[in-house]
């Protein structure tokens, strides 16, 4: 099923689908502070979306919001039902098990629903820790790994659930830029073989920038703009 052409970045995309997540004239608000202003936002199925921003423009608010962590004190949210989408969060706190090793992390993605055999599984987390280079580390801990180590297997058991919708919250922050392309190159490819919906938030407006998708900017709680990255 799974197949991946080394240092090829799918050139094309998922067709775009209707509206998963709405957010109108959405505020979150933390005291008298505004952590999220005003926010009109949609993502649509088949999108891959990029929330750029310094440090504490919002990113976090806005990815919590559209995965239901947090409700918006005004304004309305939409989020697609269970049945409409499967959505998979990859926050900071990447919700690990610390006393397992990467493997079985990996493996407690599993659901004999979601594939035909166990061996289609098996391939899988084989063809993903073969191109994120984790293979020869499957057997530590996660408490004994890297920070990047552990953003790949976060990253990875994400994937292994298929799910509709990633959401993820700088899955890419303890990593090098190779190792970002080789995460967003298979997002690429899930999005085209899959439809997978991503919504990737990032500091870094030049990484973005380096990917294709619709890019949206935040600042100070705001968001100031949506469109092609090369306009920014
Ligand atoms: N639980 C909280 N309590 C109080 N203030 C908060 C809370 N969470 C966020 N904020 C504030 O809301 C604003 C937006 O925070 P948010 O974490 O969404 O920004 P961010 O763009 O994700 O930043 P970073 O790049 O550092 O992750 C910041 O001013 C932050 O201090
Ligand atoms: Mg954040």
């Amino acid at each position: 099923m799974f197949d991946f052409h080394k240092n090829q970045t799918p050139r094309h995309r998922a067709s775009v689908g209707p509206k998963l997540f709405g957010l109108e004239n959405a505020s979150v608000k933390y005291g008298t502070t505004y952590a999220m202003k005003g926010v009109d936002f949609s993502v649509n199925r088949g999108e891959i979306v990029f929330v750029t921003g310094v440090s504490g423009a919002g990113k976090t608010t806005l990815l919590k919001t559209l995965g239901g962590l947090i409700e918006p004190d005004q304004g309305r949210v939409h989020r697609p039902s269970l049945r409409e989408a499967f959505t998979v969060p990859i926050f900071q706190d990447l919700k690990l098990f610390s006393n397992q090793t990467c493997e079985q992390n990996l493996v407690s993605a599993y659901d004999s629903h979601v594939y035909k055999s166990r061996k289609e599984f098996d391939q899988d987390l084989k063809e993903l820790s073969r191109i994120l280079g984790v293979s020869s580390r499957l057997e530590l801990k996660i408490k004994d790994a890297n920070g990047g180590l552990k953003q790949k297997v976060a990253f990875m058991r994400a994937l292994l659930t298929r799910p509709d919708v990633i959401l993820a919250d700088e899955p890419t922050a303890a990593l090098d830029f190779e190792n970002a392309r080789k995460m967003f190159d298979i997002l690429n490819l899930y999005n085209v073989k899959q439809g997978l919906t991503v919504v990737w938030a990032t500091h870094s407006k030049e990484l973005a920038k380096k990917f294709t998708g619709r890019l949206v900017h935040m600042d100070k709680g705001k968001l100031i703009y949506s469109g092609h990255a090369c306009f920014i």
